[in-house]
């Protein structure tokens, strides 16, 4: 059988080939897989009207848990596994920074709503809360105010606010393929058809 014309998009073929491979570990303590959570966060981004930039961040924010060879859980081992650094940078090679910078800041979001938000602790998961520490804690005011400056940081609060509700059993799961087309038109939008 021959591939269709997105499967031999070498992107695409690496994301099919990630997300089939590594997809099936868990995700982190929660109760589903790291494939199930990247594509409830999608579909909830896309259900919330999100921009498909915002969506193809959502589908991919944990992408950097898949690349950094630390084990499922490295937290528990009181290692931060920086995966929000190692996740950009890779998407970075690909995509824009709409894609690109609220997946970067989806750690610091956590810890910037840990400190604005008062009833955001309480939606964090067990492995969020236990990570939480080893990442910084919730943020200072002076740390606030220079995370507010970066560019995508609006982005990455919506996102990270995804990222909480998207660790539900029962919620939506489609399938990654949904996400094809998103996946290459935010590609080609940022890098042509090279
Ligand atoms: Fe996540």
């Amino acid at each position: 059988m021959h591939p269709s014309p997105l499967q031999s998009q070498p992107l695409l073929h690496l994301l099919v080939e990630l997300y089939g491979q590594q997809g099936d570990r868990r995700y982190g303590l929660a109760e589903l897989n790291q494939r199930t959570h990247a594509v409830q966060a999608a579909a909830l981004a896309q259900a919330q009207g999100e921009p498909s930039a915002m969506v193809v961040a959502a589908l991919l924010h944990d992408i950097g848990h898949m690349l950094h060879g630390l084990g499922e859980h490295p937290a528990a081992r009181g290692v931060d596994d920086q995966h929000e650094q190692v996740g950009a940078n890779w998407l970075a090679q690909y995509f824009g920074p709409e894609v690109v910078e609220p997946v970067r800041l989806h750690v610091a979001a956590k810890r910037y709503l840990c400190a604005t938000d008062p009833g955001y602790l309480s939606l964090l998961s067990r492995d969020s809360l236990e990570s939480l520490a080893l990442q910084g804690g919730p943020m200072r005011a002076p740390e606030q105010q220079v995370f507010r400056s970066r560019a995508g940081w609006r982005n990455a609060v919506a996102l990270r606010r995804l990222d909480e509700e998207a660790k539900d059993p029962n919620g939506p799961a489609p399938d990654f393929s949904v996400f094809h087309d998103l996946i290459v038109s935010n590609h080609e939008s940022f890098f042509g058809t090279r």
